[in-house]
């Protein structure tokens, strides 16, 4: 018989098409396998599931899975799958990196610009039917050109923003884990901050892009809200709960700190109130990597996960697993 498939929701048609040549697929139906409990009650027909980021691949779902081999996440960040149960119970997890570096770095580059520059607001004005003709004091914005790009995370989204940064003349400092190699430090053209409390008092736009761990919940709290320049822009592309949302809101409602790009959230889909009605921030519904052809590659690299473990081949053959 062959095996079956669950895709979580739909996803490019091309990536559907490519796993039915091989499996028995079944598609859901857009957020049916938000909760715990769908994914509980329909895991033990599956060998293989793709899940969304928004779907909770708990150890409950994984132990319910009785014929389950792989978890292959439609994303790059995996903070929605208990890995390391995964691994007890013998499931593979794989994730899809590489492929949205790009779309997730033009999007950061495209949520500075804007705030940077109001466009939002600007188009709000307009449309409300308030321009009067050109006027020398209207939407003072802030320049990239010469502004302190500081990086929290430089892994390939990280790296990617900062080639872009310098193409507009950016000087970039950043912090990770880890100290990149001098040779990619001066290719980037970056300096490392071994701290967030000497990169934040320097930085005109603060950028995330480290994953969601233990280590990095609330890593922007209120304290780190309060280092920031009263002009400089916090941009999050990364996960919600890096931010505490509520500090975030208060320091744009105070004007402690020049604005906000918010691509994602601390309880998604709901977003903060007191962020909807702040000064300067622009909230984005968690689309960094919506683009037509990184939602396919991203689709299809999850797809190639699967159709290698289902078919038997070694794990070592398949570079986007997560490792044990
Ligand atoms: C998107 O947020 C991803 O992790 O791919
Ligand atoms: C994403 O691809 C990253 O690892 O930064």
């Amino acid at each position: 018989m062959s095996k079956r498939i669950l895709i979580t929701e739909p996803i490019i048609p091309s990536v559907i098409e490519k796993l039915k040549e091989h499996f028995n697929v079944d598609v859901g139906k857009r957020g049916a396998y938000n909760t715990e409990e769908a994914l509980i009650a329909a895991i033990p027909d599956y060998d293989a599931i793709l899940p969304m980021l928004s779907n909770p691949i708990t150890e409950e779902v994984i132990k319910a899975g009785d014929k389950l081999q792989i978890v292959a996440n439609h994303a790059v960040g995996y903070n929605n799958i208990d890995v390391e149960a995964a691994h007890r119970h013998k499931v593979q997890v794989a994730n899809t990196p590489g492929v949205l570096t790009d779309s997730c770095a033009e999007f950061t580059l495209a949520l500075m610009l804007a705030v940077g520059r109001r466009l939002c607001q600007a188009q709000e004005y307009l449309l409300a039917g308030k321009f009067d003709g050109w006027e020398p004091l209207g939407f003072l914005g802030t320049e990239l050109q010469g502004s302190t790009l500081g990086i929290i995370g430089m892994g390939r989204i990280g790296q990617a923003v900062a080639e872009r940064a310098n193409a507009l003349g950016m000087d970039i400092i950043y912090h990770n884990r880890s100290q990149l190699s001098s040779d990619i430090e001066s290719q980037l053209d970056a300096d490392y901050c071994s701290d967030l409390k000497t990169l934040i008092p320097q930085a005109d736009v603060v950028s995330l892009h480290c994953p969601l761990t233990e280590e990095t919940r609330h890593l922007v709290d209120a304290d780190m809200l309060d280092l920031m320049k009263d002009h400089a822009i916090l941009i999050n592309t990364s996960r919600g709960p890096v931010v505490d949302e509520e500090a975030l809101a208060q320091a744009l409602h105070d004007g402690t700190i020049g604005g906000a790009g918010i691509d994602v959230f601390e309880e998604e889909p709901k977003v903060h109130p007191k962020l909807k009605n702040a000064p300067n921030c622009l909230l984005t519904p968690h689309i960094a990597s919506a683009s037509h052809k990184t939602r396919e590659d991203i689709g299809m690299l999850a797809a190639q996960a699967i159709i290698k473990i289902l078919q038997g081949n070694p794990a070592s053959e398949i570079p986007n697993l997560i490792q044990a």
